[in-house]
């Protein structure tokens, strides 16, 4: 029998949830550490594999080897290939024609600080892969960019492929929507007096209801960039929607109490719907195979 294969570098909240929720549901699964022991490619299984690794680099990793064999990862290695990098997403955002803040991408740094000075102060530099807000920077004037920019010089060749956003004046919050299987499921409005809203920096959480107008965005991002449980942050503006940024891996412990959304349950329930659909496969002889993955703690 297929399992849902939960991987972790460490155990949240969110994937405790995540294997609850498939427990309660009578769901075959596992919570699997993948730092245990190392990954080869070539055992055979049909399992879906619901990778939460924390960093984006060792869950993309994972993702790759998995689907080397064929198998099911949710969400897929090239949802969280866009998803993991800012600028990646910028670009698919741009080319879906979907609102976003202003932006610039400079690879020097006379180029970013040319950048900040096209888009206007105050603006954001922010390094392409991260995520809780660290490394964001708020520069109002000249000065302070120089400041960035020279720090930035000395971080590595990872901080040396600059990205520069507008600042957005979004009056104290931003929205993060849930979407699983390109459904919106529920949004929260995260709040704070710091211009850095995260609720993993203190921002406060409440729902925020999806009207059509958003659905309807929400849908046109799904179609951008696809995967199947997605988190989209926005900022509300006089103007409209603006997509900030999409999450592949969002953490979800503060959002189901005030939405009243079993955000846990939701995953899961799209990943067995996937493990039915690799049965159906293995039936037409369709075999998939899939590494081994280093220890089990399976907790079934
Ligand atoms: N251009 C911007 N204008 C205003 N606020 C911003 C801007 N970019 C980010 N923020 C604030 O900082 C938070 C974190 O930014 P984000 O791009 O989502 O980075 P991270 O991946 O670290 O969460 C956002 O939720 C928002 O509150
Ligand atoms: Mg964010």
């Amino acid at each position: 029998m297929s399992r849902l294969r939960i991987l972790y570098s460490r155990l949240r909240a969110e994937e405790k949830q995540l294997f609850a929720a498939a427990e309660s549901r009578g769901i075959p699964c596992s919570l699997e550490d993948i730092r245990t022991e190392p990954w080869s490619i070539g055992s055979h299984d049909t399992d879906v594999f619901l990778a939460r690794c924390i960093g984006h680099l060792q869950n993309l990793s994972v993702a790759r080897m998995l689907e080397a064999e064929g198998a099911t990862v949710v969400n897929p290695s090239a949802v969280m290939e866009l998803c993991g990098d800012k600028l990646a997403t910028s670009a698919a955002l741009a080319a879906a024609g979907i609102p976003q803040p202003a932006f610039r991408a400079a690879f020097s740094e006379e180029a970013a600080l040319e950048a900040a000075e096209q888009l206007g102060f105050p603006v954001v530099f922010k390094p392409v892969t991260g995520s809780w807000g660290r490394l964001l920077a708020l520069a109002s004037n000249r000065e302070t960019a120089e400041a960035i920019v020279e720090h930035k010089a000395h971080l590595g060749p990872a901080h040396q492929v600059y990205y520069i956003q507008s600042y957005v004046e979004k009056g104290g919050f931003d929205v993060r929507a849930f979407m699983v299987e390109g459904r919106p499921l529920c949004a929260i409005r995260r709040t704070s007096d710091h211009w850095i809203t995260n609720t993993a920096r203190g921002g406060r959480a409440e729902n925020h209801p999806v009207d059509a107008e958003l659905a309807d965005l929400l849908e046109r991002v799904h179609a951008a960039v696809g995967g199947v449980f997605i988190a989209v942050d926005l900022f509300l503006t006089s103007a409209g929607w603006l997509v900030n940024e999409i999450n592949d891996g969002a953490e979800f412990r503060n959002s189901s109490a005030p939405t009243g959304v079993d955000i846990a349950g939701a995953v899961v329930e799209a990943c067995a719907r996937r493990m039915k659909e690799e049965k159906r496969g293995e039936k037409r002889g369709a075999k998939r195979s899939a590494p081994s993955c280093g220890s089990s703690s399976s907790g079934s």
